[in-house]
């Protein structure tokens, strides 16, 4: 039997003090953080303007695992190289993003990083399995994609169906979008390895009081593995 896979936690830093980045991800990492998740909106694919590639590179610095860049911008392709170049380590692009998300995938891929696939709450799996061999992850969208601290969509069947379409491939189901320590027990019990979490995570604290970060990313780590059978 495959033991259950162990749960990733991923800091949004969209929920994080903007002018202050490099302290807050030293900060979410020495909490027990396991990635950084990194929000790139365009206010053209989502109606919402965060950052581009100079700032990534920037926040690498001070990021020691992994570095997990979610663009929600279109087009994608143009900006491949830039992202790759400030250090992402994952480069997720969104399927809706444009008519060639294979040829975008492929791209990824041959920059040598880690190409996820992002999908908004209201597309289906249709179209999925060609993707799939091209893929290291896979985001459900829980909300639709703009801003944080949004209401938690259920997709339990979404996530259950897409565990199984991927089988035995070594691909993470990630989720993104109002997980807490209540929503995250239905998304691991669905299949899901890797938690985004923005407001869950920073509420309560800051870099220089940091404490909060740690109890707020153990609790959901917590529950999120009860839930599958996995002891704390
Ligand atoms: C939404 C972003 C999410 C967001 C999650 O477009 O992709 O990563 O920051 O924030 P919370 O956890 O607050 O829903
Ligand atoms: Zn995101």
């Amino acid at each position: 039997m495959t033991p259950p896979p162990s749960i990733k936690i991923a800091p949004s830093i969209l929920a994080a003090d903007f002018a202050d980045f490099g302290a807050e991800c030293r900060a979410v990492e020495l909490q027990g953080a396991d990635w950084i998740h990194v929000d790139v909106m365009d206010g053209h694919f989502v109606p919402n303007i965060t950052f581009g590639p100079a700032t990534c590179a920037a926040i690498r610095r001070h990021i020691r695992g992994i570095m997990d860049v979610h663009l929600m911008i279109a087009p994608v392709d143009p900006y491949i190289a830039a992202f790759a170049e400030a250090g992402a380590d994952i480069i997720t692009a969104h399927i809706e993003a444009g008519p060639h998300i294979h040829r975008t995938l492929q791209a990824i891929r041959a920059t040598g990083k880690k190409a996820g696939l992002a999908l908004n709450p209201g597309t289906g799996l249709d179209g999925v399995e060609h993707l799939l061999d091209l893929t290291d992850l896979i985001c459900v969208m829980t909300v639709n994609p703009g801003f944080g601290g949004q209401s938690f969509i259920d997709l339990s069947a979404k996530v259950r169906a897409l565990r199984a379409m991927i089988g035995d491939r070594p691909i993470h189901i990630e989720i993104d979008g109002g997980i807490t320590s209540e929503t995250a027990p239905l998304m691991t019990r669905a299949g899901a390895d890797v938690l985004v979490a923005g407001s869950a995570v920073f509420k309560g604290g800051s870099a220089r009081s940091p404490e909060a970060y740690g109890q707020n990313i153990r609790a959901i780590r917590t529950a999120a593995e009860a839930a599958i059978g996995r002891a704390a």
